[in-house]
C-alpha cells in the first residue's frame, strides 16, 4: 500500500502564542534569549504538554542589576492575566533567618502568633492570577543567591514535586505555577565583551555558587546582557510611552507630550549607569516628567488637546515645558503651587532667559 507522507511543519507556532511574543517584545528591550525562553514556556503550556508533577517551567534569570530580569516576569504577567503585579514575588533577601520561613508558609499550630501569620504562598494566592482561559500563576524568588539554607530545601522541594507544605499541613500544588528565580550572580565582574563569554562567565558563576542538585532541576537558565545605551533609550521610550498612555486614561485635561532628543538624554543620564542598568529609569521619570506633569495639571497651565513639548535647556540648566499657544510658545511655570497666568513667551527681546525661542518649536524629537 502505498501512504503519502504530509511533512509538518513543528517550528510553527499558534497565532495566540504569536500574539503573547509580540505583545512581550513590545514591552521588553533585547534579551531575546529570555523572549524565547517565555515564548516555549506558554507554547508548551498552551498544548498540555508540560511534564505532570511538576511546575509547568522552572527557570533561572542570571545577569546584571536593572537588565530586565523581574520586568520579564511582570511583562508576562501583564500580558497574561491584565496585571503585571499578579506574581508571588519573593524576594530572597528578606529570608535571611530560617524562622523568616514562616512568613512564606505560615507556622505550625500552636506556635506563638501562629493565627496572625498569613503564609504567603497559599493555594488561593496562586488562583488569584487566574483568568477564564488561563489556569496559570508565576512564583518569583529574587536574587536567590541571598536564600537561607531553610528556603533552599523549601524551593528544591518546590522544583521537584510542584507541591509545598504549608505550616498547617495543608499542601499547596504548584503544578499549574511557572517558577522563576532571578540572581545577580557575577554583578561585580564588568558584563561586556563577546555575548558567548559573558554567558559562559555567568553559568560558571551559577555552578560555582548553587548545587549540582539545584541546576539539575531547572529547566531552564537564560543569561540577561547589559543594556548598550541605544538598548536603554528605547527602554526609556516604553516607559515614556506608558506615562502617556496614563495621561490619555486620565478623565479631564488629556494631553499628548513628547520629550525632545536632548530632554532624552538628560533623563537616561539620570535614570541609568553601568552599575544599575535601568533600575533608576522609573525614579528619573517620576521626578522629572510626572511631578513635573501633575503640577501642570493640578494647577491648570495644561488644557484637554494641548500638545506640550520637553526640552532640556542648556542656558538654565533643566528641563523645561512649553506649548504651542495661538499667540505664541507659551512657557509652563512647573514649580507653580496655584492656578497661574501662563508665561507668553515670543516677544521679540523677550526679558526672560528661559524662555524657549518659538523656532525651537519646530523640529523637536517626539515620542515615537
Ligand atoms: N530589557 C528591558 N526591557 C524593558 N524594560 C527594562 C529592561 N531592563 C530594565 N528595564 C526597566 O528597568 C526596570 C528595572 O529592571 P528589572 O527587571 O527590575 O531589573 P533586574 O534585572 O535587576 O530584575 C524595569 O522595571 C523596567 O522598567
Ligand atoms: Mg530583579
Amino acid at each position: 500500500m502505498c501512504t503519502q507522507q504530509v511533512i509538518l511543519d513543528s517550528t510553527l507556532r499558534s497565532s495566540q502564542t504569536l500574539e503573547f511574543e509580540e505583545a512581550l517584545r513590545a514591552k521588553i528591550v533585547s534579551q531575546e534569549e529570555a523572549l524565547q525562553a517565555m515564548v516555549d514556556l506558554y507554547q508548551v503550556f498552551s498544548a498540555s504538554l508540560n511534564p505532570p508533577g511538576r511546575p509547568v517551567g522552572s527557570l533561572l534569570f542570571l545577569g546584571p542589576t536593572g537588565c530586565g530580569k523581574t520586568r520579564v516576569v511582570e511583562a508576562a504577567a501583564e500580558i497574561l492575566f491584565g496585571d503585571s503585579q499578579a506574581v508571588i514575588k519573593v524576594n530572597c533577601g528578606e529570608f535571611q533567618h530560617s524562622h523568616e520561613i514562616s512568613k512564606l508558609i505560615g507556622s505550625p499550630p500552636g506556635y506563638l502568633g501562629h493565627r496572625e501569620t498569613h503564609p504567603m504562598i497559599t493555594q488561593e494566592a496562586l488562583a488569584a492570577s487566574h483568568t477564564d482561559k488561563l489556569k496559570l500563576s508565576f512564583l518569583l524568588f529574587d536574587e536567590i543567591e541571598k536564600a537561607n539554607d531553610a528556603l533552599w530545601q523549601l524551593l528544591l522541594g518546590m522544583l521537584d514535586k510542584a507541591t509545598l507544605t504549608l505550616g498547617d499541613n495543608r499542601r499547596v500544588d504548584l503544578s499549574q505555577t511557572v517558577i522563576f528565580m532571578t540572581s545577580n550572580l557575577g554583578k561585580d565582574k564588568p558584563t561586556t565583551g563577546l555575548d558567548e563569554k559573558v554567558e559562559r562567565t555567568a553559568m560558571e558563576a551559577a555552578r560555582r555558587t548553587f548545587s549540582p542538585e539545584f541546576m539539575n532541576r531547572l529547566d531552564k537558565l537564560v543569561v540577561f546582557h547589559s543594556l548598550s545605551p541605544e538598548q536603554l533609550e528605547k527602554v526609556l521610550q516604553i516607559e515614556l510611552n506608558q506615562v502617556q498612555r496614563r495621561v490619555l486614561e486620565t478623565d479631564k485635561r488629556r494631553f499628548l507630550f513628547h520629550v525632545t532628543d536632548a530632554g532624552r538624554q538628560f533623563i537616561l543620564q539620570e535614570g541609568s549607569d553601568r552599575r544599575y542598568g535601568a533600575r533608576h529609569l522609573k525614579r528619573a521619570i517620576d521626578r522629572h516628567v510626572i511631578s513635573p506633569l501633575a503640577n501642570l495639571l493640578a494647577t491648570e497651565q495644561v488644557k484637554m488637546g494641548d500638545t506640550l513639548c520637553i526640552d532640556w535647556d542648556t542656558r538654565v540648566g533643566r528641563l523645561v515645558f512649553w506649548k504651542e499657544s495661538p499667540e505664541a510658545a507659551a512657557v509652563l511655570n512647573v514649580s507653580k503651587r496655584t492656578p497661574s497666568q501662563l508665561q507668553v513667551a515670543g516677544t521679540a527681546g523677550g526679558r526672560n532667559a528661559e524662555i524657549p525661542s518659538p523656532a525651537r518649536a519646530r523640529g523637536v524629537g517626539n515620542n515615537k
